[in-house]
């Protein structure tokens, strides 16, 4: 039988175990065995029915007030315990999961452009650089490119006024150094260049690294040998080289470089054309209008030059063939170098 004396010893069994719960859980599993749905208390609230209707009054008073104290004393109890572990570390849930924290990693094409300039910075060249905003001196008029020439349509230009353009390529550095550099001299400028272009092959800002070697006793055995250990240690040492005569403004001699290709090691494929090759730059020795534009005495010294495209060459290294690609910003793109 239900009386005063038992919901008495009730109520005080309940509130000793609330008031030593330490944690959430412990308290979770008073309110359980008290207020849950067969919890003791609740067990009597559903027993009072079936009381002697002259104890049914106050018995019934009493428990629902009980009832009542209880969920009192646990809503108490449960803002203490948030309260308490607030203090120690205020907003820190210490029971969350860590969160693995994403590595970041170099862009593939400054992977390859810090590659190729440390191949060159083991052969005693040094880096060179210069604005992207530049003039029309420096981009076209020094390297032997008139405003009438024809070569000037090679290279869709980004203007912002009649003199003033995104340089298209990084040979405008040449002329900087030598203005600033007396010869012998040896460098290689990485950069980013625009031209007025965007297809499978072509975006509006690329990258290429430049190269310049100035002295009194170069030749063209240099500028071959010199490409060619490039090649070997981009490529791999099995890297057959082959060089055709071609043109720019701002050399004589001019060759473009070939190198064997990459995917059918020259046997022919798609990515070949099937003719077994790849081009993977320009060179050529500096043109004499170029050393008198800088000052440099023609007669005197004799000098290399060399221009490469880095995304053409990253596309060949990684089988890579749509250069949108390296511009995207995909996570699954980017994390495979
Ligand atoms: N500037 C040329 C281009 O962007 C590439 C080039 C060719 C650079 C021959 C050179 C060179 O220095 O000698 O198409």
């Amino acid at each position: 039988m239900i009386d005063e004396k038992k919901l008495e010893e009730l109520k005080r069994q309940a509130l000793t175990q609330i008031k030593e719960a330490r944690d959430e859980k412990s308290l979770e599993t008073a309110r359980v065995k008290y207020l849950g749905r067969k919890g003791e208390l609740t067990q009597i609230l559903k027993s009072i029915a079936k009381l002697p209707p002259e104890l049914k009054p106050l018995i019934g008073r009493l428990a629902n007030q009980l009832k009542r104290e209880l969920e009192e004393a646990f809503k108490e109890a449960q803002a203490e315990l948030k309260k308490r572990r607030e203090e120690h570390l205020p907003g820190v849930d210490l029971t969350l999961p860590g969160r693995p924290y994403p590595l970041g990693r170099l862009h593939p094409i400054t992977q390859v452009m810090q590659e190729i300039c440390e191949i060159f910075l083991r052969m005693g060249f040094s880096i060179a650089s210069g604005p992207e905003v530049e003039l029309d001196y420096y981009n076209f008029e020094a390297l032997n490119i008139p405003e009438d020439h024809p070569a000037r349509d090679m290279q869709a230009t980004f203007y912002f006024a009649p003199k003033v353009l995104l340089r298209t390529h990084t040979s405008p550095i040449q002329i900087r150094t030598m203005e600033s550099e007396k010869p012998p001299l040896r460098i290689i400028a990485p950069g980013k260049v625009y031209r007025c272009d965007s297809d499978v092959t072509h975006t509006p800002m690329f990258h290429q690294v430049e190269g310049l070697m100035v002295d009194e006793d170069v030749s063209f055995a240099d500028l071959k040998g010199i490409l060619t250990i490039f090649a070997q240690e981009t490529f791999g040492s099995e890297t057959k080289v082959r060089f055709r005569p071609s043109y720019f403004p701002f050399t004589e001699p001019s060759v473009e470089m070939d190198i064997s290709c990459v995917i059918c090691g020259g046997e022919g494929c798609r990515v070949c054309g099937q003719t077994g090759w790849l081009e993977i730059l320009g060179a050529g020795m500096v043109h004499p209008n170029v050393f008198r534009a800088v000052g440099y005495d023609p007669q005197k010294w004799v000098g290399f030059a060399f221009g490469l495209g880095v995304e053409r060459i990253t596309m060949l290294k990684f089988g890579i063939d749509d250069i949108r690609l390296f511009y995207e910003n995909h996570l699954r793109f980017l994390e495979q170098f």
